[in-house]
Formats: C-alpha cells, sequence, structure tokens
C-alpha cells in the first residue's frame, strides 16, 4: 500500500494551522494524537442523529447506537486479534484499565506477601496502580531494572519470579526511550511460572502491529486517543478465563444480571465490566480511528515512521551536543535528549514560539529521569502526518536554542 502523506495530512485539519504566525509542528504525539475527519465527523454525526443510551431502549436510536457501540467492540477485537469479542472491555483508558485491573486482581488473588512485578521503565500509569494495590494488601513490588541504552534486564526478572508472584505487568513499548520490549518471550518466561502478564499497550498500538494471541499476553491496554481517537476513551483487553474470575471494579447499571438489597449478581462479559453509561460515542470514535489506521495501511506507517526516527536521531547526533536517552535496537518513532546544560522548559518555551510542539519534563516517569539523574528532558514523539522538513525545522530551532543559552 503507498503512503501518500499529502492525504494524511490533509485528513487533519488541526495540522492547516498556523501558531505564533508559523506552521505548526505537532510532535507531542506521545501525549495524544490529533483526530482525521472521519473520526470528527463520525463523533460529530453521532451527536447530531444518533445519541441514545446503549442497551437500554427499545427504540429507534437506541438499538442504533447499540448496534454501532458492538460492531465498535469487533472492530477492536480484529484490531488487536482478541479470540472474543467479550474480551475487549471499554473504558476511559490505560489509565482506567489499569487501575480497575489492579483493584479487580488485587481483589481475588493478592494477598498479604504477595508480589507484583513490573518494570524501571514503566510510566506512572503502570506503576502508581500496582503501588496502591500492595500497599492496601501488604504485597510487594518489585522492579525489573534496565541498563543505560534502554533495554530491559531480563535475565534479573527470572530471578524474581517465585510462588509469591501474582502478576507482571510491563509497557509493550516505553513512552520515554522508545524501546520495545520483547512481551512475547517475557509471556512465556512468566507463563512457565503460571505467572499472568499485563502489556500496557499505550506506545505500541499506534505503531506496531499488536496480536494478542500471539503475543499471549493475559490481559492489554491501550488509549483511544493515543491512536487517534477521542479522548477517555480506551480498552482493557483479558482473557475470557481471567475476565471470568476476577470480579467487577465498578458497580452500578448494566454490569448486574439481578439487585436485591440482600444480593447482587453480575452481567455476563463483557457487560460486567461496564457500568454506567459508558462513552458509547467515543468507544465508536475510536474504532473509526482504527479503521483509519488500517485504511492508511499499519506497515506503510511504520516505514514512515521508523524513516523519521533514524533521520531524527542522525541529525540530533549531528550536532553534537545532544545526549539521546535511549538506544534499544527496537524502538517507536519517539526520541528523548537533552541540548547540553540547557534546562528543557527553556528549550521547549523556544521551540513552542518557532511553532514546535515538543514535550519537556518526566513525560509521566519519573523513574526513568532518576535512573539518568536527570530532572526531566525534551521528547519529540512522531505520527503518521510528520515530515522529515519538520524535523529540519526542529534541528534549526534547538541551533537558536543552543545559540541564545
Ligand atoms: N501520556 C504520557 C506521555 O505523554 C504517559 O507519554
Amino acid at each position: 500500500m503507498s503512503f501518500d502523506i499529502k492525504k494524511v495530512r490533509d485528513d487533519f485539519p488541526i495540522l492547516q494551522q498556523r501558531v505564533y504566525g508559523k506552521p505548526l509542528i505537532y510532535f507531542d504525539n506521545g501525549a495524544t494524537t490529533q483526530k482525521p475527519l472521519p473520526v470528527i465527523e463520525i463523533v460529530n454525526t453521532l451527536h447530531r442523529q444518533s445519541n441514545s443510551s446503549i442497551h437500554r431502549g427499545i427504540h429507534y436510536l437506541g438499538e442504533q447506537v447499540t448496534e454501532a457501540y458492538e460492531n465498535a467492540r469487533k472492530t477492536i477485537q480484529k484490531f488487536i486479534h482478541a479470540a472474543q469479542p467479550h474480551e475487549i472491555i471499554f473504558s476511559a483508558g490505560t489509565t482506567a484499565s489499569i487501575n480497575g485491573l489492579a483493584f479487580s486482581l488485587g481483589e481475588r488473588f493478592v494477598r498479604e506477601g504477595d508480589e507484583i512485578i513490573i518494570t524501571e521503565m514503566e510510566h506512572h500509569s503502570n506503576i502508581v496502580p500496582w503501588q496502591m494495590l500492595c500497599g492496601r494488601k501488604n504485597a510487594r513490588l518489585k522492579v525489573v531494572p534496565f541498563d543505560d541504552n534502554g533495554v530491559l534486564q531480563l535475565e534479573k526478572l527470572e530471578t524474581m519470579m517465585n510462588r509469591k508472584t501474582r502478576l507482571i505487568a510491563v509497557m509493550h513499548a516505553s513512552n520515554t526511550l522508545a524501546t520495545i520490549n520483547p512481551v512475547k518471550d517475557i509471556v512465556s518466561l512468566a507463563h512457565r511460572h503460571d505467572i499472568p502478564v499485563l502489556v500496557d499497550g499505550a506506545q505500541s498500538v499506534p505503531h506496531i502491529p499488536v496480536d494478542v494471541q500471539d503475543m499471549d499476553c493475559d490481559f492489554f491496554v491501550f488509549s483511544g486517543h493515543k491512536v487517534y481517537g477521542p479522548t477517555g476513551t480506551g480498552v482493557l483487553y483479558g482473557k475470557e478465563k481471567w475476565l471470568d474470575m476476577i470480579p467487577p471494579f465498578q458497580g452500578g447499571g448494566e454490569m448486574v444480571d439481578s439487585v436485591t438489597f440482600e444480593k447482587t449478581t453480575y452481567n455476563q462479559l463483557p457487560y460486567k465490566f461496564e457500568a454506567g453509561t459508558t462513552n458509547y460515542i467515543g468507544a465508536i470514535g475510536m474504532a473509526k480511528a482504527i479503521e483509519y489506521l488500517l485504511s492508511t495501511g499499519l506497515r506503510s506507517i511504520a516505514v514512515h515512521e521508523q524513516n523519521l526516527l533514524h533521520y531524527a536521531v542522525n541529525k540530533l547526533d549531528e550536532l553534537g551536543y545532544i545526549t539521546i536517552y535511549g538506544r534499544a535496537p527496537l524502538k517507536t518513532s519517539l526520541v528523548t535528549f537533552s541540548i547540553s546544560h540547557i534546562h528543557p522548559y527553556d528549550a521547549g518555551m523556544v521551540l513552542d514560539k518557532m511553532g514546535i510542539a515538543i514535550r519537556t519534563g518526566t513525560h509521566c516517569a519519573q523513574p526513568v529521569m532518576q535512573h539518568y539523574g536527570i530532572e526531566g528532558n525534551i521528547r519529540a514523539s512522531f505520527a503518521m502526518y510528520n515530515t522529515l522538513d519538520e524535523i529540519d525545522s526542529m534541528i534549526e530551532g534547538i541551533k537558536k536554542v543552543k545559540l541564545m543559552f
């Protein structure tokens, strides 16, 4: 499939504007991606024509939107190759998915003295919920370190697993180091010890094809807004056997079968985990974003984004005063760096005035910054609509920053 960058850019209205009189260069895609016209239009059309609470009314609008919502579930199922549609739970995003899972899994399986394993490169959403669970249950959090290139030290993982380990939670791709972790190997190692694995796909799904059955992970999460969909959307995938075993994390309408004041029984999957009126328009919008991604071509996008990554890294290295954090052999299309001694916020402010949106700070991954002994750095994260010319403009901007400070 040929990749038509002009067509892609035309599909994203937000990119057509100027900021401070300069063409907008949006390099903050690791935080959130922009939305293509089909997503904007479906959300708009649903609000104009079909809005009605799903799974409630038997009226025309209710049935239309319920069908669209369940079709959205099937789109996501196919996208990540889940075995069954009811293994897809709609959520408000990666953070909501992990918090929910931490509660439910913890209620059913985690006792005093048990252990959860995460890694040193996780973002806060895959650290804090597990820390909170360990606090509630008096359990222990263990952390697999990474080396200075940003590669996980998997030989250490092997020595950390034991009969008390209840879960391994690991990111598929890092939001600061860009490392693509060997999650399939991690799952296979963990399963030899009967330990389930959660893979956090927030930073992988927009860039790499995902097959949860091939990976054999027990849980997989991602956010809709990082994959060109609406904000407040996301997915918790779980193997049926696990979702059947764990209790719901929220009580309310629709997640129940029968309710009396003495006892409540729960609905079947996936509704057991979708209490209340869900963000159904968002979920349909997220599925539309995935259709857009697939029709543009995941492989062509990956090739384009890898070109951007390698071009940016080479240009940054050529400057001679840039420190890049993360040199793993397999990376997604983002790079974090420091410009000699210059504070990242100063650099970010100058680049912003040139119309270049990059992220500065800790990127919600303070332990990664602690690993390198820095307070923060600069992140340029690329998406399908970015260009080599935009990277050239960023390099020119960095040269100006260096001259100014
Ligand atoms: N959303 C956070 C980021 O920008 C984690 O990477």
